[in-house]
């Protein structure tokens, strides 16, 4: 079958089917879901059943997987294998986490707006997230388009920002929710990236706004007027026009490039289970990102 996509939103996001998740990709899908990865960013699947080593497979057929913040947090995992990401709400028992558990904190890191490990070099290509429980209400993804922001900044913006980069830091997050409670051998696991504000997406040849809550400083500059600046291109980057807010349904696939996007999750009853597992690969050279 063929790839279908229905946009599910002006600037992006597209849900996508006639392809089953399930199987091993041929190379001409794998090569036409990159292609559309590239004009909208965000592809929606329903009703694709994924088991763990399915969601691997799926996701490996793009780049070798990569656990990210796994490298500074070393806790013991709930899923087997490392390279896939327990985004829930429970502990290794089955049950929930209590409120403050080092794991909701991570949760409730991701609940700001971010790209998926841009604090690294090389930092996240697509991240595959899978619902398998989802809460009554609440607990919805939302992403935005970093290339409809750039393209809206006027135009003395667009100068100014030009040859300007940014420190993101693995940490930051963290200390913005008031943990700043890590060993020295946990702050070196991943030093800070340092990436341009504005970046050509390789696959569209577009120019994308590269902003996000891991952004901490911007080089050269003093840190308090650093982040007003940044705060404000990222209130710029989120404004609901470029934003689709994905609310989940058990069995959906939600695929998206870090490199175009930014995603945070929302609020949500912790009393309530909520239940999804991510995989993430990098931006490396023997990534297969090469569209039909
Ligand atoms: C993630 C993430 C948000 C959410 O999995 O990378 O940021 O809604 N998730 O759980
Ligand atoms: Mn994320």
């Amino acid at each position: 079958m063929t790839l279908k996509l229905e946009p599910l939103h002006p600037l992006f996001v597209a849900q996508a089917s006639g392809v089953d998740l399930t199987q091993p990709l041929s190379q001409e899908e794998i090569k036409d879901i990159n292609a559309a990865m590239n004009t909208y960013a965000v592809l929606v699947w329903k009703n694709q059943p994924l088991s763990q080593a399915q969601q691997i497979a799926f996701s490996e057929s793009f780049g070798p997987l990569d656990i990210g913040l796994k490298r500074v947090f070393k806790r013991k995992e709930r899923l087997d294998d490392e390279r896939l990401i327990d985004i829930s709400n429970v502990d290794l028992n089955g049950e929930l986490h209590r409120r403050d558990s080092p794991k909701n904190l991570s949760s409730f890191a991701n609940q700001l707006w971010h790209s998926d490990s841009s604090f690294m070099s090389p930092k996240a290509a697509y991240s595959m997230l899978h619902a398998l429980v989802i809460p009554s209400e609440g607990g919805n993804t939302e992403f935005c388009d970093l290339r409809a922001a750039y393209d809206a900044l006027p135009a003395n913006l667009k100068q100014e920002i030009k040859d300007l980069s940014a420190e993101h830091y693995a940490l930051h997050t963290r200390i913005v929710l008031g943990d700043d409670a890590y060993t020295d051998e946990q702050k070196k696991a991943i030093p800070p990236a340092v990436w341009p504000l504005v970046m050509k997406h390789p696959g569209s040849q577009r120019s994308v706004l590269f902003v996000g809550v891991h952004a901490h400083k911007i080089i050269d500059w003093p840190i308090a007027e650093a982040r007003i600046f940044l705060s404000d291109l990222l209130e710029h980057a989120t404004q609901r026009r470029f934003v689709y807010e994905h609310q989940w349904e058990v069995g959906d696939m939600v695929m998206w490039d870090n490199r175009s996007t930014l995603h945070r999750g929302r609020r949500y009853d912790l009393n309530q289970r909520r239940e999804l597992r991510r995989t993430t690969f990098n931006d490396v050279p023997e990534a297969n990102l090469a569209a039909a």
